[in-house]
């Protein structure tokens, strides 16, 4: 007999099992509107620390905290003017700020920064969840360190499953990638560090202040300045190639498989030919990019042959994510 499965439903019920293992300090594999997250009690130093454990993440990496509003939040971290007008727009939803901390949230989740990450999170059932605790959740993307990260419950299942006691299945992620984080602390130089479903044009015209692109001035050594935004990351184990938007050819042999944004029009094509999208639209491209690297990386593939989108939208953050994905 097979063992019973851990991703439960969203059910008044489940919820309920999912909040009363997180009060004991356990583990909760969680759906957002971004990606499925590793949530645990962010308060909760000795929950904090098996959430690294689980993933096999560094402790150099820190965390983001997961809040119902911003005015839980700003118990926890100081709110600047700035947070509070792109909060006002954005949340809940996939943007990610960085603010200065209050010593509320132990050092392990920022991996010992002063600053701290958090978002208000929009997925409903997550709300949800929320709403049933007294604490935020502190929540990385839920996949093995420097793995893709999941879209779908059977992803997580998948990788973290036997280390998991329970995860809340609600179908696919929406936007497919992760969420925008932006750095307020200094108001008069907000930084884009990871690009995502808000996009930098958008957060500029919120503000009305240039933005500051600091995703390419990453450092690997990952200390506590540039915390681990590291470039090789999202990787499958099949190697990943890139061609330009508009260039990919079609790859021939059966053991490599190409993946295009949008149908070829070639009427004759092969099986080894992937489209994330029916025409190129770059929401549905991020939407069903991880789910198609963790689907062909469980089939016969050596390599995994990606178009680039056209970079607009989230198409930065499409780029971004297939980039880290073929750096090895
Ligand atoms: O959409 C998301 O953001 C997902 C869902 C689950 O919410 N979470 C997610 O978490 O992508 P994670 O851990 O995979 O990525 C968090 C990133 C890390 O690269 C980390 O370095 C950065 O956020 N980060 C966390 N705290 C930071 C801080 N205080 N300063 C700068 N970067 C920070
Ligand atoms: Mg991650």
């Amino acid at each position: 007999m097979s063992a019973p499965t851990i991703c439960l439903g969203p059910t008044a019920q489940n919820l309920e099992h999912c909040a009363e293992l997180l009060k004991s300090g356990e583990l909760v594999a969680i759906p957002t509107e971004t990606v499925y997250g590793l949530a645990g009690n962010a308060l909760d130093e000795n929950a904090v620390r098996k959430i690294f454990e689980v993933k096999g993440r560094p402790l150099i990496d820190p965390l983001i905290c997961h809040f119902d509003s911003l005015k839980t939040a700003s118990a926890h971290v100081e709110v600047n003017q700035a947070a509070k007008k792109l909060a006002a727009t954005y949340w809940p939803g996939a943007l990610t700020l960085v603010l200065n901390k209050r010593s509320s949230i132990p050092d392990i989740v920022t991996a010992g920064l002063e600053s701290a990450a958090i978002r208000v999170p929009a997925h409903p059932v997550l709300r949800k969840l929320l709403k049933l605790l007294e604490f935020p959740l502190a929540a990385p993307s839920a996949n093995p360190f420097g793995y893709v990260s999941p879209t779908l419950a059977e992803h997580v299942e998948r990788t973290l499953g036997n280390k998991l006691k329970a995860i809340l299945d609600a179908g696919s992620c929406d936007f497919g990638v992760e969420s925008t984080i932006v750095d307020l602390r200094d108001q008069s130089q907000p930084t884009v560090l990871r690009h995502g479903p808000v996009s930098i044009e958008e957060l500029s015209k919120n503000l009305g202040k240039e933005i500051i692109d600091a995703t390419h001035s990453r450092d690997d050594t990952a200390n506590q300045s540039a915390p681990g935004l590291l470039t090789q990351h999202y990787s499958p184990s099949a190697r990943v190639v890139l061609h330009g938007h508009g260039e990919c050819p079609m790859i021939v042999p059966s053991n490599e498989a190409t993946v295009f944004n949008q149908k070829p029009v070639d009427p004759s094509l092969p099986k080894n030919a992937f489209w994330l999208s029916e025409n190129g639209d770059n929401t549905t491209i991020a939407h069903n990019l991880f789910e198609f690297m963790q689907r062909l990386d469980q089939q016969q593939y050596t390599t995994l042959h990606f178009e680039l989108s056209d970079g607009t939208g989230i198409g930065k953050a499409i780029n971004d994510r297939l980039t880290r994905a073929a750096a090895k």
